[in-house]
């Protein structure tokens, strides 16, 4: 059994086949999906789909390139959604300074009021980060008092930044893009990732998988991560489906 943490179903790049995707992956394996809200609009369309599909959990905040200065309107509806049965996270929320068409300080702003909030709920974080990896770790440090309770989705960082997450308690969420060819250095630094904090994800239709690269990626593809991450960590597939999936029940306390 697999568990996608973080897909982005509501999208419309699944207006048509919404259904159909789901039962390919299925098919696959993969049994439960968070869907991630990456807006105000995605965050309910995210509690909408959580209850439309049994299989499927929301999570709800704003992505940092939706970060504006005038929020406090989002942030209340969002608490307001966050108090759904089955939002079982705060995210993706964090900082992207990457081309984004917000600016650090909005989005440093917004990223701690979501920390807050997630306190507050004892949810757990979906934090994206890209880019930011130092000012990530400091707000993160500064505003958890202890460990901080989450997950740095799409982790693609740097050994040293890896060891200082893990050290600050962050679960490591890997998408597809570590079967991508070019992608030597992330593997290399994948192998030091504890088994007990490891998670899959697709991060669909974003980042589909070497064999589909260029496509719209879908929950079915995590498929070639696992075998992926069989690879690099030296244990069998199903291991790899059984760690994921324990650790992903352990973080968003799924009820499976
Ligand atoms: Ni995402």
């Amino acid at each position: 059994m697999i568990i996608d943490t973080h897909c982005h179903l509501d999208f419309e790049q699944f207006a048509s086949d919404r259904k159909d995707t789901i039962s390919q992956a299925e098919k696959a394996g993969v049994l439960y999906f968070i869907n991630v809200g990456a807006s105000l609009h995605g965050s309910r369309e995210s509690v909408r789909l959580a209850a439309e599909y049994k299989n499927i959990f929301a999570s709800v905040g704003i992505h940092p390139h939706h970060a504006t200065g005038d929020t406090e309107g989002a942030l209340g509806e969002i608490e307001a959604l966050a108090a759904g049965k089955k939002v079982v996270a705060i995210g993706e929320v964090g900082l992207d300074y990457y081309k984004s068409p917000s600016l650090p300080p909005v989005q440093k702003k917004l990223f701690v009021k979501f920390i807050g909030l997630s306190r507050r709920l004892g949810l757990p974080l979906i934090i994206h980060n890209r880019s930011a990896d130092c000012d990530t770790l400091s707000i993160l440090k500064s505003e958890c008092a202890g460990p901080v309770h989450g997950v740095l989705h799409c982790f693609s960082g740097e050994r040293t930044f890896l060891t200082k997450a893990l050290d600050m308690g962050l679960f490591i969420s890997f998408t597809c893009n570590l079967t991508f060819k070019n992608a030597g250095n992330l593997r290399e630094v994948a192998k030091y990732v504890p088994l007990d904090r490891v998670l899959l994800e697709t991060d669909a239709p974003f980042l589909a998988p070497q064999a589909k690269r260029g496509k719209r990626n879908e929950p079915a593809y995590i498929t070639e991560l696992r075998d992926g991450l069989s690879e690099i960590l030296g244990i069998s597939k199903d291991e790899v489906e059984k760690v994921t999936s324990e650790n992903a029940k352990k973080l968003f306390k799924l009820n499976i």
